[in-house]
């Protein structure tokens, strides 16, 4: 009687500490939520990233999916029942909807009443990048915009940002001497 109580306990403290090793881990792997949803991928994400929803607040994306016969110069237009397919995906999971660390940041320091258009216009992220909106790729002539994430953060469609993952194009891991 006492070994299946001192089992059961045991068990109790064992999935206990399963739980707690997975949640950690998931909270150290994601800055933001992962991109999740397939049509989204395929839609917005041909010509570059899928940006996961979670780098804009809702209201920027809505404003977004208003505007995609002129997107940044290009026409970007979809059928309106997949616009709003497209539409209840990112306002369910945009950064002022969920609970990611980076989510909360970039939200935090929009100034009430902006509504942006870019990630790489908010304020947190310029305060990670610089003011500058391209880079230069080093050893080459080219420059790159800092709407490519991926080409720094190669699991920037995972939602992982970490510094420890940092690539610098045409100079492979960042943290390399
Ligand atoms: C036909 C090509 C094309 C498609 C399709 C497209 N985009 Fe874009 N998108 C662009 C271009 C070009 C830019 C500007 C990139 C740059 O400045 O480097 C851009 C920029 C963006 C940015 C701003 C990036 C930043 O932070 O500077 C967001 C957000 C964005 N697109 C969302 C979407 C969404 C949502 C969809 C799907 C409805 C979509 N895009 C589909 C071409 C496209
Ligand atoms: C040219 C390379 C480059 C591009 C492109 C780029 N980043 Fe970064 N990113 C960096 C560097 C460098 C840092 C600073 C790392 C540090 O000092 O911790 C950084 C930091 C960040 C951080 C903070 C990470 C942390 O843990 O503090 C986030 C979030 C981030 N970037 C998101 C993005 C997003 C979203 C995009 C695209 C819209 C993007 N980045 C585009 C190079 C880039």
């Amino acid at each position: 009687m006492r070994t299946a109580l001192f089992c059961s306990l045991l068990l109790i403290i064992l999935l206990g500490l399963y739980g707690m090793g997975n949640s950690s881990e998931h909270a150290r792997k994601q800055d933001v939520a992962a991109v999740a949803n397939a049509q989204y991928r395929a839609e917005c994400g041909s010509c570059h990233l899928a940006y996961p929803p979670g780098l804009l607040p809702g209201r920027s994306w809505e404003k977004l999916l208003q505007q995609l016969a002129d997107h940044f110069g290009e026409n970007a237009e979809v059928q309106e029942e997949v616009r709003q397919a497209l539409q209840s995906y990112l306002q369910n999971n945009a950064a002022d909807r969920v609970d990611y660390q980076k989510s909360r940041k970039m939200v935090a320091s929009i100034p009430a009443g902006q509504t942006p258009l870019r990630i790489s216009e908010i304020p947190y992220f310029r305060h990670e990048h610089g003011e500058n909106k391209e880079v230069k790729v080093y050893g080459s002539g080219e420059k790159l915009s800092l709407a490519r994430c991926e080409q720094c953060h190669p699991l920037a469609e995972q939602g992982s940002f970490h510094e420890h993952e940092l690539r610098l194009p045409g100079k492979g891991a960042a943290n390399r001497p």
